[in-house]
């Protein structure tokens, strides 16, 4: 079985080239078929985090060196007042076991994905433009038809590794894929300004306006000189027109939505007239909602699994948990000896129980609207709560209760498995 393993990954993502990856090193001979269905790797995005356990097995890929020199080498965070005058900073900790809110490994999403996925290029079958069409489970193996190419092929297992909407999940659940879907009433816009508007500072600058509107500068080592700009509106649940309005902007598309953020953004402050006119001429402009993505299961106890944001999308940590996912998967694989039904178990058990502890229900909701809030006097109380906190020095130590900003680094406890020594 396991020489002649077949797994089909849907979704060439983070997620799936990691578990590519560490597949590969548990069974080398393995015949992995990739089905994407961007017409080419999607190697954009702007900066993630490598947070928690995934520090460790980005060190035991040996992308360590790799993924430092491509890190985005940002300092730290500061608040800015309307004109431009921090009032409160935190910097990185300039350590991996605890770190602030800017990782020590901070890194733009294409950059990163291109790391992951260039050693395993060569060695998996990789097909742009397809997606799956459905499955069906039968003893011999999970049945699979494609939506373009329209074959039907059978694999031993089948990855969902195809984002938060993925829709093997819907498929595997018997609901509907956004039934998974939960909304933190963040909508957040990102895109990259072809001028360095921080002026060289290495510092993130974040800049809150009544109304739940952030604007965001974050540093960008392109020696040219640009920068990458977020503008983020924060709803409360009760605020439903609202929501509908930035939903509707996101369904109907880039014109929209920057229109949207053109109306919303143009008494903000700040750089807001610099963000938005930077907005317009970038060319990589990318929104979304921030979503969890909750399962009450990972597998379906037969062949199909989830893995990465199709089975827990949560933000601030969702790369970091497709890491670990990838890695446990392909480890259980190999610790069960190939046995599918009991290698998902597995992984589900593992995987499960922490990504709860992460997603952390409400409290990701309250820090949210802690860090980003709706009034006048809401904002001066958070703005004068920081600038005590910094000013202290005690962001130091609320490192420690890193919990409070939603950046819990617990570990998820690995086991051993038994990875065959390289090139034998
Ligand atoms: C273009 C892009 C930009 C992003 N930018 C950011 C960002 O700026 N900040 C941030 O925190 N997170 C961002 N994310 C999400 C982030 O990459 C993930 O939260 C995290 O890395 C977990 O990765 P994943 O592999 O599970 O999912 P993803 O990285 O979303 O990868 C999923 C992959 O599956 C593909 N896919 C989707 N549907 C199908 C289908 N039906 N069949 C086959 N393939 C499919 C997608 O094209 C994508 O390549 C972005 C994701 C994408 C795709
Ligand atoms: C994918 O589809 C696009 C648009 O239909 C087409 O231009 C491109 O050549 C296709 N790419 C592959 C690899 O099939
Ligand atoms: C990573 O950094 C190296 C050295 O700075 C650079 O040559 C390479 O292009 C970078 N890779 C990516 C994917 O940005
Ligand atoms: C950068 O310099 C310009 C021009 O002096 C100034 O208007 C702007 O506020 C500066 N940006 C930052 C982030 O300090
Ligand atoms: C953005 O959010 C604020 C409140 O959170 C709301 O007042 C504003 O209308 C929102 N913008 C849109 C376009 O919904
Ligand atoms: C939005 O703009 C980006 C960058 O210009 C582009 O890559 C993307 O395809 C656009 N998306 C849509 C849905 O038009």
């Amino acid at each position: 079985m396991a020489k002649s393993l077949n797994v089909l990954i849907s979704g060439s993502g983070i997620a799936g080239s990691v578990f590519a990856f560490w597949l590969l090193r548990a069974y080398p001979l393995a015949q992995i078929t990739i089905v994407e269905r961007a017409p080419s790797l999607r190697l954009t995005g702007a900066s993630v985090d490598i947070r928690s356990s995934a520090v460790d097995i980005i060190k035991w890929m040996g992308a360590e060196a790799e993924i430092r020199k491509n890190s985005t080498n940002e300092k730290g965070m500061q608040w800015v007042n309307a004109k431009g005058k921090p009032f409160a900073t935190l910097g990185a900790t300039g350590r991996t076991d605890v770190q602030s809110m800017t990782s020590e490994f901070e890194i733009f999403r294409g950059a990163l994905g291109r790391i992951f996925i260039e050693p395993v290029l060569d060695k998996v079958d990789l097909q742009f433009n397809e997606t799956v069409d459905h499955y069906e489970e039968s003893a011999e193996g999970v049945k699979v038809t494609f939506t373009n190419s329209k074959q039907t092929k059978t694999y031993d297992m089948l990855v969902a590794a195809d984002g938060y909407g993925s829709r093997i999940r819907g498929a595997m659940l018997g609901t509907h894929t956004q039934e998974q879907v939960h909304d933190e009433g963040v909508h957040v816009a990102y895109f990259t300004i072809k001028k360095d508007l921080l002026n060289g500072s290495q510092f993130c600058q974040w800049h809150n306006e009544p109304g739940g509107r952030v604007t965001g500068l974050r540093p960008d080592p392109n020696p040219e000189g640009q920068c990458r700009a977020m503008l983020i509106n924060v709803t409360t649940k009760s605020q439903k027109t609202e929501k509908a309005r930035l939903n509707q902007a996101l369904a109907e598309g880039n014109e929209s939505y920057m229109r949207l953020m053109e109306e919303m953004f143009e008494d903000a402050g700040w750089l807001a007239p610099q963000i938005l006119k930077g907005m317009r001429e970038s060319d990589d402009f990318y929104c979304s909602l921030f979503a969890q993505t909750r399962c009450p299961k990972l597998q379906d106890g037969q062949r199909v699994v989830l893995l990465g944001d199709a089975g827990y999308a949560t933000p601030g940590m969702g790369t970091s948990l497709a890491i670990m996912g990838g890695y446990n998967l392909a480890g259980e694989l190999l610790r069960h000896n190939c046995d599918i039904p009991k290698v998902t178990q597995a992984y589900e058990e593992l995987m499960l129980p922490f990504v709860k502890s992460q997603q952390g229900g409400a409290v990701g909701e309250i820090v949210m609207q802690l860090l980003n809030p709706q009034t006048s006097r809401g904002i001066w109380v958070r703005d004068t709560f920081m600038a005590v906190l910094t000013g202290l020095k005690i962001d130091k130590i609320a490192m420690h209760v890193g919990g409070w900003f939603g950046f819990m680094e617990s570990k998820l406890s690995l086991p051993d498995y038994a990875w065959p020594v390289e090139g034998q």
